[in-house]
């Protein structure tokens, strides 16, 4: 695939109605999930006018990202008459933009489409990078595309209407993206906890780190793997909870899964101690969900039967310090195991303090 720098616009209107005006599209639909149908598209509308030919609404939340759901907005475009030369415009969180890409992005192969994010976590990094898809059985995002948007706004405003547990499950990708490579970053979100009014600013170099990474490694064969921090444990948490029909937030399992990676990388002997209890500090007051011990041993196995690994040994992005990482380091199943262990029983005491 060639990669080009993703087209973001932060506030920007009138360069998005430019865009869109530049390319004479046939005709415009946007989708939107029954949240965001009436959370944001009244806003939408009052920035952009009512641009569209049609409105397709599908159901909210991680169970309507299938394959059914997108028979149904194909079936929708094809009945409102789109074609080759129509534009789909995003207009939701994570759900909305990673299915809504895959749909134009193989309807008819391939219509243009527009992202614009309203959840922190869409904003921050699901919107960036080019990655399309849905979720297959119970495995995540297993059938997708690498397509780009045509552009991307991003606009904070949108986020007055966010859940705080919606802004939590945001602010774990910008913790994870500070701790990666941008120090400064770091400590700004770790003594401030909530961006608050300055929101924006925030978002725009949490996006910035993430674009950098994508431009260098767009296919995900090196270095966009330092993205995946957190995401090794994380991710067997989130399928082993979504199994279960647990509720759950992406950013949730993921903050477990940092904790836990944090004191990875301290014993594979690159990060101080210091900073991991400086780190976990941080992170503790998102680990909402922990698995029980005897779940520990599902994880592992999950992890284990990932392709990237073999045996014994499990592959993890790991931290020299705060605001550096390195990807494909490999880490003892036994290691991985203690820091679950070590990781449900830091929660537990910080979620049930003893009172002496
Ligand atoms: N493509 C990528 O690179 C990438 C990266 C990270 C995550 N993702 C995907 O993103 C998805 C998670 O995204 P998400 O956390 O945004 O979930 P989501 O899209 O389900 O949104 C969360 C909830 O907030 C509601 N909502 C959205 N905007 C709102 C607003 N402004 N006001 C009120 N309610 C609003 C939604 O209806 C939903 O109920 C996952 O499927 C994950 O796989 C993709
Ligand atoms: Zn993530």
């Amino acid at each position: 695939m060639k990669y080009q720098r993703d087209m973001i616009y932060f506030g920007d209107i009138d360069q998005l109605m430019s865009d869109i005006h530049l390319n004479q599209y046939s005709s415009i639909f946007i989708l939107c999930d029954e949240n965001t149908v009436s959370a944001c598209l009244p806003f939408f509308h009052q920035v952009f006018g009512q641009i569209e030919r049609e409105v397709i609404v599908m159901g909210a939340g991680e169970s309507n990202k299938n394959i059914g759901t997108c028979d149904h907005v194909w079936k929708s475009l094809l009945s409102a008459g789109a074609d080759r030369h129509s534009l789909l415009i995003n207009l939701g969180g994570g759900v909305v933009g990673d299915l809504g890409g895959f749909c134009a992005s193989t309807y008819m192969r391939g219509i243009d489409f527009m992202q614009i994010p309203t959840t922190l976590l869409s904003q921050v990094d699901a919107s960036v990078g080019g990655k399309t898809g849905v979720d297959f059985h119970h495995y995540k995002n297993l059938i997708g595309t690498f397509s780009q948007a045509k552009a991307t706004y991003i606009d904070a405003r949108f986020l007055t209407t966010l859940p705080p547990r919606e802004m939590k499950n945001g602010l774990v990708e910008t913790l994870k993206h500070a701790l990666i490579a941008d120090k400064e970053l770091w400590v700004e979100l770790a003594n401030r906890q909530t961006p608050d009014n300055e929101t924006l600013a925030f978002i725009k170099r949490s996006v910035g780190i993430k674009q950098n990474i994508v431009q260098q490694d767009p296919l995900e064969s090196g270095c966009r793997k330092v993205l995946n921090f957190g995401h090794t444990i994380g991710h067997a948490l989130e399928h082993l909870a979504l199994s279960q029909k647990l509720d759950i937030r992406h950013g949730e399992a993921v903050a477990f899964g940092m904790m836990a990676a944090t004191w990875l990388s301290v014993w594979n002997g690159a990060l101080s101690t210091e900073s991991a209890l400086a780190i976990e500090q941080v992170i503790l007051p998102y680990c909402t969900v922990t698995p029980t011990p005897e779940q520990c041993e599902e994880m592992l196995h999950l992890m284990k039967s990932d392709k990237k690994n073999k045996g014994q040994e499990v592959r993890f992005t790991l931290l020299n310090e705060i605001g550096s990482a390195v990807f494909d380091q490999i880490v003892n199943v036994s290691s991985v195991k203690k820091s679950i262990l070590q990781c449900i029983d830091t929660v537990n005491r910080y979620q049930h303090p003893r009172v002496e």
